[in-house]
């Protein structure tokens, strides 16, 4: 069902509560140490101000779980988005209460305030009722531009809906389904999904899901040596559970019969031990010797893989090939990023581990678009429908 969009709202002189994800990584210091999901929102943010709204941006930071740590206050985020928007944003010293709700009604077209950290209270997480009626109190009506957030049934992502006249997407929201529906839904072929990362358990509704839509599917990681097994290859001393074998060998069968091509690695870099200073050899997976782990695609695969993206038209990517962070298992998942960056093709990147692998490598300007969510791009690669679009107003 088509949702409301921003665009469809009489904005002017309106008090919008916008609900943003603005759960950012922070050192140990506090500072920000990586802004997108808070540039993500300035398209929503200015074409609010430009029609003359006033802007209540409301979001978590962390999992403080009803408690007020200090720590996980908006600050930094105010400061941040003081510099990015160049004007003047207020911080209140809560989300709902009579002082904040006196701060709103002060507010003036064009103003911005950020409320406190929502997850200080656990009735957000609760999707409590009087909470969520108290949020909407705040406002006349509601923006969601949370993507990263929107998995989550919380009372500023679900409950507030109800109490307000009328709850619209913002454009992160709009950018991400357009993205994900000309990836997924509706993308030019080949379509090739690369999924990685360690456990295949977390994934493999996301590999059912993609592999009815993709022309071909690359596994990376230890997620690979499931598959290995099911394909009745061994997995060396790794135990896998039978139900996952099970599944993994009908998902290959009917990807099979749909013509979908799984490539798996061929062969792998090994260490006695997951240190970056350790003894490491590569070997075919045959070969992998007892007591020795298996921790980055090996040259072959990466070779192997880049090939199956030569013809790419379209390209998803979630997950690592292997344990990329350290020096010496790097490489697997960096050729892949070349190789990615280089495609002539809508290139797609969702979730932190490999979203970083592009930051680090300073090559994330040339990906067509790296998603702002993590568990909620998740979901929806496995084919979910995301409560907090849904509970939005039809169109
Ligand atoms: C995220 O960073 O994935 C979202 O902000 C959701 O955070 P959560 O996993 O703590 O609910």
């Amino acid at each position: 069902m088509e949702k409301l969009f921003i665009t469809d709202l009489d904005l002017k002189g309106k008090k919008v509560f916008v609900r943003v994800d603005y759960n950012v990584p922070l050192d140990e210091q506090g500072n920000i140490t990586d802004d997108a999901r808070i540039r993500a929102t300035l398209p929503t943010i200015n074409y609010l101000l430009d029609e003359g709204a006033k802007v209540i941006l409301a979001s978590h930071l962390g999992r403080p779980n009803g408690k007020v740590i200090p720590e996980l206050s908006l600050k930094p985020i105010v400061k941040r988005l003081h510099r990015l928007l160049n004007k003047g944003v207020k911080l209140a010293s809560n989300c709902i209460g009579p002082d904040v709700k006196k701060q709103v009604d002060n507010m003036q077209p064009e103003d911005v305030l950020l409320l406190e950290n929502l997850r200080f209270h656990r009735e957000e997480q609760e999707n409590d009722p009087k909470f969520a009626k108290e949020l909407a109190s705040l406002c006349d009506v509601f923006v969601q531009d949370a993507f990263g957030n929107c998995h989550r049934t919380h009372a500023s992502m679900v409950g507030i809906n109800g109490n307000v006249l009328q709850a619209a997407e913002g454009f992160l929201i709009k950018k991400e389904l357009d993205y994900f529906e000309k990836a997924v839904n509706n993308p030019s072929r080949p379509l090739v999904a690369i999924i990685g990362g360690a456990k295949v358990a977390d994934k493999i509704k996301i590999i059912e899901n993609l592999s009815k839509k993709v022309d071909k599917l690359i596994i990376g990681g230890a997620m690979a040596f499931p598959f290995l097994k099911a394909l009745g290859y061994g997995a060396g001393k790794l135990t896998i559970e039978k139900a996952i074998i099970e599944k993994i060998s009908s998902i290959t069968k009917l990807a099979r019969e749909r013509s979908v091509k799984i490539y798996l690695p061929v062969d792998f870099v090994i260490a006695e031990k997951f240190d970056g200073r350790a003894e490491t050899k590569v070997v075919t997976f045959q070969e992998i010797p007892e007591n020795w782990i298996a921790l980055d695609i090996g040259p072959a695969s990466t070779k192997l893989f880049s090939e199956a993206l030569q013809n790419a038209k379209t390209i998803i990517w979630n997950g690592p090939m292997g344990a990329f962070e350290i020096d010496a298992f790097s490489r697997g998942t960096y050729a892949m990023v070349e190789t990615v960056v280089d495609a002539h093709a809508l290139t797609i990147i969702g979730g932190g581990d490999t979203d970083r692998a592009f930051h680090k490598m300073g090559e994330s300007y040339k990906v067509s678009f790296i998603s702002t969510g993590g568990g909620a791009f998740l979901e929806l690669l496995e084919g979910k429908e995301l409560p907090g679009i849904a509970a939005l107003t039809n169109k």
